[in-house]
């Protein structure tokens, strides 16, 4: 391994840069369903068989086979920065007989997806990761269809870990309105519904 890419990983003990696909296994270790699984995550969004679901920082697809098996007449794309996380969560979907999964490798600070392509878009443990984070969220909101859901998860530990009241006041921000939230200060899930644009 190169001298920049262990400084990175280092670094992100402290909480700076993106998670390294190198420590997948710590995302993928079972004891994480002690705090939630996939099921769990999957029956708070208002998914349907034929939904359209982005998920954004997928890493190596913790939620992302149970996501696919709720939208077998739909669509699920996943969009990282690393190569890597997408290829793990390929092989995990592809072992599990899913292909309506689509894979996306760029910055989450300007999603390359049409308008509201989308009827939901979720993301755990990734937008304190984004450098862009308000790129990330005008991006999420023209990508997403109109009333459509933006959930996240945030739960500890988590150096980017974001408390509720911050991740509603920089969400709220960006025309998306409340809809609801479960779980406790440090390990939640929050709904969010795309909001109409003002009257010009
Ligand atoms: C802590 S991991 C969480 C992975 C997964 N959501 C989970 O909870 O198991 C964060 C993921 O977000 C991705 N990520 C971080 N910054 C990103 C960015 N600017 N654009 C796209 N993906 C990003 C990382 O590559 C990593 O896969």
């Amino acid at each position: 391994m190169s001298p920049t890419r262990l400084r990175s990983i280092l670094q992100r003990t402290v909480g700076q840069g993106y998670f390294p696909h190198q420590l997948a296994f710590l995302i993928d270790n079972p004891i994480r369903r002690l705090l939630i699984t996939p099921e769990t995550l999957a029956d708070r969004l208002p998914l349907t068989p034929s939904s359209r679901v982005l998920e954004v920082g997928p890493g190596s697809g913790y939620f992302s086979v149970e996501i696919a098996r709720r939208v077998p007449d739909g669509h699920l794309e996943l969009f990282d920065l690393q190569p890597e996380m997408l290829e793990k969560a390929r092989q995990k979907i592809e072992a599990a007989g899913f292909r309506n999964v689509g894979y996306t490798e760029g910055d989450a600070g300007e999603l390359p997806f049409g308008e509201t392509e989308f009827d939901v878009a979720f993301l755990v443990a990734v937008l304190g990761e984004v450098p862009d984070k308000l790129g990330c969220l005008r991006s999420l909101y023209r990508v997403l269809r109109p009333a459509g859901t933006l959930a996240f998860h945030e739960h500890h530990p988590d150096p980017d870990f974001s408390p509720l009241q911050r991740l509603r006041t920089l969400v709220e921000g960006e025309r998306f309105a409340f809809l609801q939230s479960w779980g406790w200060f440090w390990n939640y899930t929050a709904t969010f519904r795309k909001s109409s644009p003002p009257d010009p």
